[in-house]
């Protein structure tokens, strides 16, 4: 069965969807043998795999590079990889740069937002025949317009908006939509509008499935742990324990 089929079998079901982020290969190798069903190749990686302050320095040839290296772990998951900030811009770009990362070995590529540019987009890329993801709520690529990460969908108007785009995103043909810091509730209304999964990271425990950073998790990132994260490992204090054992082994 291709992985798109198989996806959407998965997606029927009545099963939670989990969802990770991977950069590299034995984290994705380790993601795809535990049964992780979408494994993403986030431009979160400019914060915990880069240490840039935010996502919007993340490149193309950033992105390709890691999806390769994903790719080659993966062999059950669904990848994704992420259109970094300014390779959208145009249509054009959104389908040339999709063509790069399904190149790369992406199965399907996400991308920021839920108007109509971002929707045309979406579905000039499905056309090419490549699997797209959408993202609503809080937009990680907009943080220097927004000023910081806000939750959305405080307000009716705001939680309208949200509804409209995600049933527009899905109307566009996006297999699944990511709600990112939408308040609880609204995300539950989300998600009871469209027949595609949510799959939610700071948005309540309604939608069709989780997505997490995968350092947040692991406990890989100490400097900086989202106020929705509860860590199920501390990695960093592993680290640390064993390279302070290692430098007092040395004689
Ligand atoms: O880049 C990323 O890791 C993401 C998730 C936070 C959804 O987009």
């Amino acid at each position: 069965m291709s992985s798109a089929a198989q996806f959407a079998k998965l997606a029927r079901s009545d099963r939670p969807l989990t969802a990770l982020t991977a950069y590299d290969y034995p984290t994705a190798r380790l993601l795809d043998e535990a049964g992780i069903d979408l494994i993403l190749v986030g431009d979160s990686l400019g914060m915990v795999f880069a240490g840039l302050p935010d996502t919007t320095g993340v490149t193309m040839d950033q992105m390709i590079y890691h999806t390769t290296v994903v790719a080659r772990a993966v062999s059950r998951a669904r990848l994704i990889a992420d259109l970094p900030y300014g390779s959208y811009t145009t249509v054009k770009d959104a389908v040339e740069n999709a063509e790069k990362l399904a190149a790369a070995g992406a199965h399907a590529v996400k991308l920021e937002g839920g108007s109509a540019p971002e929707c045309e987009k979406i579905a000039a890329i499905d056309d090419r025949g490549i699997g797209t993801v959408g993202h609503i709520g809080m937009l990680p690529q907009h943080i220097l317009e927004e000023g910081g990460y806000k939750k959305k969908g405080r307000s009716e108007v705001e939680a309208d908006r949200l509804i409209r785009s995600a049933r527009d995103l899905e109307d566009a043909g996006v297999e699944s939509i990511v709600l990112e810091g939408i308040v609880p509730e609204v995300a539950a209304r989300i998600t009871a509008a469209v027949e595609v999964p949510t799959i939610g990271i700071g948005a309540g425990n309604a939608c069709d499935g989780q997505i997490r950073v995968i350092h947040d998790i692991i406990g890989a990132f100490p400097w900086f742990v989202p106020p929705f994260v509860r860590p199920l490992a501390d990695v960093a204090g592993e680290i640390r324990r064993a390279v302070e054992a290692f430098r007092d082994s040395v004689v």
